[in-house]
């Protein structure tokens, strides 16, 4: 059995190797280390195929909040595939299971939103959240307004718009992004972007008026929407200052600018809430949402929008003869019935509650990694969070990127059995699947604390 899969498994990785394009991945490092190919999962844990489990401290890219065998989502599809395995929303058709979920979402949108547009991924969400940003302001008669502000550091996904508001040069070099469109703002990391002796709340005022520069000097009536994610995800797990959107909101809706909440990884309870637009004080007239709205076992995303852009958007389609936008997979009832399933098993197990139950251990085991010297920053809210490297024995210096610190950090706590994440800013994060227990969950600290001392050491000897 051993030998079969061994075999099984090299020639599933040439193959790999020889035909398939990794995303995000860097094809010299996996020409030599090989794919890991992974086989199987259950509850928070994953199995590859040389039988080693990990405990998957990612939920795979932030999103499989259910975890790795949730069976009532697979029954819930196919229980759909028997009975219509796909049908479209084009021309006015749809099917039951798409209704349904519009309706769901609307229930528990924040905002008083009103409408939804199914899509099938977090970048698709954003795209067509610009390109209903841009019909809105074009049906208020001020198709000027199409420029989008996003956050330095931000991350919004792949496709050409999405990429261009993702201010990351790892999605945008060797593409001759962003397209020119997209302005960036102020980063707002406190740790590593505040001036010495700021406060927080001085920082968050800063930010602030660089956002109202910006407009004043692009000119409000170019602006059509700001983006922003509650927390900022793949750019390092950036908590916004206490004070941030309180601020900022009041500024956009001077200058009748819209806002766009990215919920892709704060959607459906990785916050504690949810929405992160709730535990941040967002008030969005869009959100959009992928990832935990199926736990990932489907592609489906969703963009939310308020009573107002529905109405225009509504109009405008008249006057134009229709609403000239929809993938072929839009609202596919497959997705809609595991997603609608997850928002039940969410409701019925109370997943939020189990999340806020959990929020504390979760906060002060990520928060015990700040006694290493190498852990210059920790921070947590929800079952989300991030340790941040500098160099020992300085306040937030970074170690050189040349060293490539937070890859050879996970690589080490991997090779201890847990699975996380290096960030663009020579972090860690952590993002393990909702339904994580008490014991699981100290049980991944426990691995990952096992490594960090050789890790610091590791440190101290990098120049
Ligand atoms: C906040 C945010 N927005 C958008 C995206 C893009 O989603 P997708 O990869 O499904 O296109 C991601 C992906 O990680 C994300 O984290």
């Amino acid at each position: 059995m051993g030998q079969s899969i061994k075999g099984l498994k090299n020639s599933l990785e040439s193959k790999s190797l020889e035909h398939h394009l990794h995303p995000y991945t860097n094809p010299e490092l996996v020409a030599d280390i090989g794919p890991q190919i992974i086989q199987s999962g259950d509850g928070v844990r994953v199995t590859d195929l040389e039988g080693k489990t990990y405990i998957e401290g990612m939920s795979g890219l932030w999103c499989a909040s259910l975890g790795f065998k949730e069976l009532e989502l697979v029954e819930a599809a196919v229980s759909q595939m028997k009975e219509l395995p796909f049908y479209h929303s084009f021309t006015g058709k749809t099917s039951e299971p798409t209704i349904r979920l519009a309706e769901k979402l609307i229930e528990i949108s924040p905002n008083n939103l009103q409408q939804v547009f199914f899509c099938n991924s977090g970048s698709e969400a954003n795209d067509t959240a610009i390109k209903i940003v841009w019909y809105y302001q074009a049906a208020k008669g001020q198709a000027q307004k199409r420029k989008i502000i996003s956050r330095k550091g931000s991350y919004h996904g792949v496709t050409l718009a999405a990429a261009s508001l993702t201010a990351l040069s790892y999605a945008q070099e060797g593409f001759s992004l962003p397209l020119d469109f997209a302005l960036h703002t102020t980063w707002p990391h406190y740790f590593q972007n505040s001036h010495d002796n700021e406060s927080e709340e001085d920082f968050a005022k800063r930010l602030a008026s660089d956002l109202e520069n910006l407009i004043t000097l692009e000119g409000a009536e170019n602006i059509g929407a700001f983006i922003a994610e509650p927390l900022m995800g793949a750019g390092g797990v950036i908590l916004p200052p206490k004070e941030y959107f309180g601020l900022i909101q009041p500024i956009l809706k001077k200058y009748d600018i819209l806002m766009i909440a990215d919920e892709v990884i704060c959607g459906f309870g990785r916050t504690g809430n949810m929405w992160g637009s709730e535990t941040f004080n967002v008030c969005p007239d869009i959100i959009t949402c992928a990832k935990g709205l199926s736990s990932a076992y489907i592609p489906i995303s969703a963009v939310l929008m308020s009573k107002d852009i529905a109405d225009e958007v509504e109009k405008q389609a008249v006057r134009l003869g229709q609403f000239g936008h929809g993938y072929t997979y839009s609202g596919h009832p497959v997705a809609a019935a595991v997603a609608l399933k997850t928002l039940e098993i969410m409701e019925e197990r109370s997943i939020i509650d189990h999340v806020k139950g959990l929020e504390n251990l979760f906060l002060e085991r990520v928060s015990d990694l700040k006694e290493f010297d190498c852990v210059g920053d920790v921070r947590a809210i929800g079952l989300i969070g991030a340790a941040e490297f500098i160099k020992p024995g300085t306040k937030r210096t970074k170690l050189d990127p040349k060293h490539k610190f937070s890859t050879r950090v996970v690589k080490a706590i991997q090779a201890n059995g847990v699975i996380i994440r290096a960030l663009p800013i020579d972090a860690i994060a952590f993002c393990p699947p909702l339904i994580i227990e008490e014991k699981e969950l100290n049980e991944m600290f426990d691995r990952i604390d096992r490594v960090l001392p050789e890790i610091d050491k590791l440190a101290k000897t990098l120049t």
